[in-house]
Order: structure tokens, then sequence, then C-alpha cells
């Protein structure tokens, strides 16, 4: 079976689709440097996959480590989800975003070009379409950016461009994911933001636990049905289903691009009423200023992913926020001892 290289496989997305991929029996190495996690999630994906992962402690932007763990391995594809993520600190840090985020990427591709294993899985984000052109977003769609962070994932689509014009070799596989939420079914893995989170769901998901008081919601006089920002929500486990299905699909040299999104917006009122309905609880919520930067509607079309990845997402919202809440009710503290 193929071996695949995942970058960042101790985070919320990565151990999601390291079980995915461990379930259908692929061999996998996780490099990870504990920026923003613990050994604690791939210890307990090996637990509810009974089956073993090969780990690397290690900062992807060590070229001469990372040389070596490729010589250690016969390596058929990379899955790259190492980065820092936060949209705000981007903001504050930018320095700190473009460091990690495009040296660690460049260095990873001249590592891969050097070993010669050319395919890569790349997490981008809906986060490159900037302020919509239109609605539902395509591939093909206009790209900017409001953000650091947004910026660096533009520009690693754009490095990753320029590299399959100079060598014809590679299979390069971008990936937008929209929102991701939810968690696997066994309530065992999750997303562990530290300190107060900074996107919806889990903290709603804290205030539903009782270690975060109330809701705020960010305006609620967007041009939306209900006034609240809309988003396209997807289910982790099917965000991690779509890596597999690219990687599966994609066996052809070039770029390929596909949205990972439900097709469906929904409103930040609609997602905590679904979770109160799975939680079985009132939230309490207050209205506040919209946040800087923020845009009123925001959802995928998904249907390139589904005509030639043969994907779709299978979990609607009541699914993502019975997980979600599965895990912070099993896991209040996190992966926290
Ligand atoms: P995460 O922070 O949970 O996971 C990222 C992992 O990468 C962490 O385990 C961190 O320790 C590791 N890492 C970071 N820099 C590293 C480095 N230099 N060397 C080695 N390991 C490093 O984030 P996530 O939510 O799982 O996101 C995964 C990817 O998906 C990221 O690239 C992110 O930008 C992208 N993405 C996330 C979202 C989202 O809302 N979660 C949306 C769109 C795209
Ligand atoms: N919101 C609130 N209260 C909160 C947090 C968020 O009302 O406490 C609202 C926002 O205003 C927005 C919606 O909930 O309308 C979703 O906000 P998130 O912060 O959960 O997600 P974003 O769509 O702002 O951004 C996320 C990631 C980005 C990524 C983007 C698309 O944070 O990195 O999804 O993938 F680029």
């Amino acid at each position: 079976m193929a071996k695949i290289l995942v970058t960042g496989g101790c985070g919320y997305i990565g151990s999601h689709t390291v079980l995915e991929l461990l379930n259908k029996n692929y061999e996998v190495v996780v490099v990870d440097n504990f920026s923003n996690s613990s050994f604690e999630s791939l210890r307990r994906v090996q637990k509810i996959t009974g089956k073993q992962v090969t780990f690397y402690e290690e900062d992807i932007r060590n070229e001469e480590a990372m040389e070596k763990i490729f010589s250690e391995h016969t390596i058929d594809a990379v899955i790259h989800f190492a980065a820092f993520k936060a949209v705000g600190e981007s903001c504050k840090l930018p320095l700190k975003y473009y460091e990690n985020n495009i040296s660690g990427t460049v260095g990873l591709l001249k590592v891969m070009d050097k070993v010669g294993v050319k395919k890569i899985i790349f997490s981008s984000s809906a986060t490159v379409y900037g302020n919509p052109e239109r609605l539902p977003l395509d591939e093909t769609c206009r790209l900017s950016t409001t953000n650091p962070y947004g910026s660096t994932k533009l520009m690693m689509e754009g490095i990753m461009q320029d590299l399959y014009k100079a060598d014809k070799e590679w299979n390069i596989i971008l990936l937008r994911y929209f929102n991701p939420v939810g968690a696997h079914e066994s309530g065992l893995i999750g997303e562990d933001p530290k300190g107060i989170p900074n996107n919806l769901m889990p903290f709603v998901a804290q205030v539903a636990s009782g270690k975060l008081q109330c809701i705020n919601v960010f305006g609620n006089d967007y041009d939306t049905p209900d006034g609240t920002g809309v988003r396209d929500y997807i289910h982790v486990v099917d965000l991690a289903l779509g890596h597999i299905a690219a990687i599966e699909r994609c066996t052809d040299a070039g770029v390929h691009i596909y949205n990972l999104g439900t097709g469906h917006g929904y409103s930040v009122m609609d997602m905590i009423h679904a979770f109160e309905k799975a939680c079985g609880k009132t939230l309490p919520y207050k209205v506040c200023p919209r946040r800087d930067g923020d845009i009123a509607a925001c959802y995928a079309s998904p249907d390139k992913a589904e005509k030639e990845l043969g994907w779709t997402a299978k979990f609607g919202i009541e699914e993502m926020c019975e997980s979600q809440w599965k895990w912070q009710s099993g896991n209040p503290r996190g992966y926290e001892a």
C-alpha cells in the first residue's frame, strides 16, 4: 500500500485525515513540531484504528532532518497541513506567518524535489477567495486576500503553480477548505484550540460546556436571511475523506484545484440553534458589532470535486454539532490529561 507523509498530522484536520488513511490501510509517516498540538491526538488515532503511525517530532523548516526522513521511507505522496492558521494573530505577527507558512512550504518542496517525490496535497482555504466575487464560489472565481494568513495561502498556491510550470512532472492538488467543524464519531479526537477560540463552533461548544459564559454573535445586520454571517460548514471527517479521494483520483501530473465544502450556507444563528439541539441546552448569546475583516456570506460550489474526485460531503449540521458536542463534553480540557 502507498506510503503517505503527513506534515502537521497531530493537528485538528491532520489527525482526522491520518485516521482515515489508516482505515484505508495506507502506511503513514507524520512530521509535527507540536507548535499547536501534542502527541496525544496520534496516540488516540492509533488506539481507535489499532494501527501504528511512524512519527517524527520535527520542524518542516529543518531541511536536513526532512531529507533524512525521506531517505528512511519510500514516500508516494505528501499531505501538507503544517502551518499557522489564526487570522487575527497573522495581522499582529505577519512575519511569524510568512516565515512558518511560506518558508516551511518552500523548504518542503525543495526537499521533495531533491528526493524525487513530486505529489503534494496542499491545505488551501476558502480565504483565497477574499470578498467573494459571486456565490456559490467555484474554482474559477477571482482570488484575493484580506489578511496575512490568507496571503500566505494565496502565495503558496502561486509558488506551486510556478513549480509545475517549470517541471511538468509535479502532481499538485490544492484543496480549498471551507469551514471545518465537528469531530470523529468516537469523541476521542477533535479540535483543541489554545486559549479562547477564534472560530465560531469551538466557542459555541465551550459555552455549552460551561467553560465560556456567552456566545458573541459578530453582527446581525449583514445582507443575509437572518442578518448574521453565512458560511459553508463542513464535517472534518468529510474533509479528511476528500484528501483520500484526491490521492486516489488525481493521478496525473498537473495542478488540480478543488473546493471542499458542502455547497450549503448556514448562518451563525442556524449553527447556534443546531448546537442547542445537539447538547439539549439553551445557549446564551449576545449580538456584538461586526468583526473586522468578516464577509457576509461564503459557500462553495462543490461540483468539480464531485465530478472529478467522486467526492461529496455526507454529513449535515446535525452530525457536525453532535460530534463536536461529544468531543467537547467528553474532553472538556481537550487533550490535556
Ligand atoms: P492545526 O493547527 O490544528 O494543525 C496544524 C499542525 O501543524 C499542528 O499540529 C502544528 O503543530 C503543526 N505545525 C505547524 N507548523 C509546523 C512546522 N513548521 N513544522 C512541523 N509542524 C508544524 O490546524 P488545522 O485546523 O488542522 O489546519 C491544517 C491546515 O489546514 C493548515 O494549513 C490550515 O491553514 C489549513 N486550513 C484550516 C482551516 C480551519 O478552519 N481549521 C481552514 C482552511 C484551511
Ligand atoms: N462568529 C461569531 N462569533 C464568534 C466567532 C465567529 O459570530 O465568536 C461568526 C463570524 O463573524 C462568521 C462565522 O461566525 O460569520 C464564522 O466565523 P469563523 O471564525 O468560525 O470562520 P471564518 O469563516 O471567519 O474563517 C474560517 C477560518 C479561516 C478560513 C475560513 C475559510 O478561521 O482561516 O474559515 O476556510 F480561511
